[in-house]
């Protein structure tokens, strides 16, 4: 008899912490897991990844924890799994996007997706030349972002030069910085939407009331009694609260119909990106405002139980669904 067998999956990871929940998930599918650490590591060209489907979980703020050769050893990394015919969850091109949120704006553009004005500058007179073109506030970021990294508001590019000339300033890395349009939300949150393998899943309200942080995960949220009060403190300026308490995530009505949505599917498929959380902030006017496009994204399970949907699950199904079963003779015990 012939009984269908999981092709083993590999985890290409860094933050330990965010790991748990795609781990069960994997394994409630029937899937063997391996984990694979990226920070420190060889590639030898010559040797062929071992067999089975490779997940990329790398994020753009690896160097916060330490980790300052995860990026570039991953994307050595993942052009290997490629170059030999691996399939990659999350490959290099979503990898590559996920680092930039310059090239973030271009995809969004050319997939008619409204974005703030953005523009990426290296170096001081760059970069004040670049806040010059702004006639109204703008916010800086790092182009190689997350977690609210560089984020900060400024009214003028007189504010941006004080700012400079100060101690901690810090461009991030390659000293790439993203200065953009700053959106006004009436409303203090922002909407995320969820997409897996070219599905929507579901859509969620961050708030923005206490800071500018709206990672998801569990991780991040830790305090199930906690409120936005408690979050670290926050620097004067600075749009960065993390850990952010409970009942900053609420259900969205954004559903699947929405054409936003739709777009998002589209450019999701067409880029090969199987995984993502991405995030729009709306105007006075109703505009929807796209700026963030997550491929490491992570699920609160709070939110999660409330709405019925565990995302990681959905993930884990997809994996399933995607993969073709490796078929192997098995003797079966009469
Ligand atoms: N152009 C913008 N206008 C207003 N608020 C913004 C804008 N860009 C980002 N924000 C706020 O800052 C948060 C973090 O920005 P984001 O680009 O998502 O960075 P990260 O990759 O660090 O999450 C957003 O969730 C949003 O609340
Ligand atoms: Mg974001």
């Amino acid at each position: 008899m012939i009984r269908p067998v999981l092709p083993q999956i590999h985890v290409l990871y860094e933050n330990p912490a965010w790991i748990p929940p795609l781990q069960e998930a994997l394994a409630r599918e029937g899937f063997r897991v391996r984990l694979v650490h990226v920070n420190e590591g060889l590639v030898d060209p010559s040797a062929p990844p071992p067999e089975g489907v490779w997940i990329n979980r790398i994020s753009p703020s690896s160097h916060t924890r330490g980790h300052v050769h995860t990026v570039e050893l991953a994307r050595q990394f993942l052009y290997w799994l490629e170059s030999h015919g691996r399939r990659v969850i999350n490959g290099l091109g979503a990898f590559e996007l996920e680092m930039s949120k310059l090239r973030q704006d271009l995809v969004l553009r050319r997939h008619g997706i409204r974005t703030p004005r953005t523009v990426l500058a290296v170096g001081r007179k760059h970069l004040l030349q670049a806040a010059a073109t702004f006639d109204g506030p703008f916010i800086t970021k790092h182009d190689q972002g997350g977690k609210g990294l560089g984020i900060r508001l400024f009214r003028d590019a007189r504010e941006l030069e004080q700012h400079l000339d100060g101690d901690g300033f810090d461009a991030g890395p390659g000293a790439r910085m993203i200065l953009q349009q700053y959106i006004d939300a009436p409303e203090r949150f922002i909407t995320r939407v969820e997409i897996v393998g070219g599905r929507f899943v579901f859509a969620m309200r961050s708030s923005t009331a206490g800071g500018f942080e709206l990672c998801p995960s569990d991780a991040c949220n830790p305090m199930p009694s906690g409120k936005a009060e408690e979050a670290d403190e926050v620097e004067e300026g600075t749009l960065h609260v993390c850990p952010t308490g409970p009942g900053l995530f609420s259900p969205s009505p954004v559903a699947e119909d929405d054409p936003l949505v739709q777009r998002y599917i589209r450019l999701c498929n067409e880029e090969k990106i199987e995984i993502a959380g991405i995030e729009y902030v709306r105007d006075a006017w109703g505009h929807r405002y796209t700026y963030d496009i997550n491929g490491t994204t992570n699920y609160n399970q709070t939110l999660g139980a409330r709405i019925g949907v565990d995302g990681m699950s959905e993930v884990a199904r997809y994996i399933r669904r995607t993969v073709t079963p490796v078929r192997r003779r098995r003797r079966i015990a009469s």
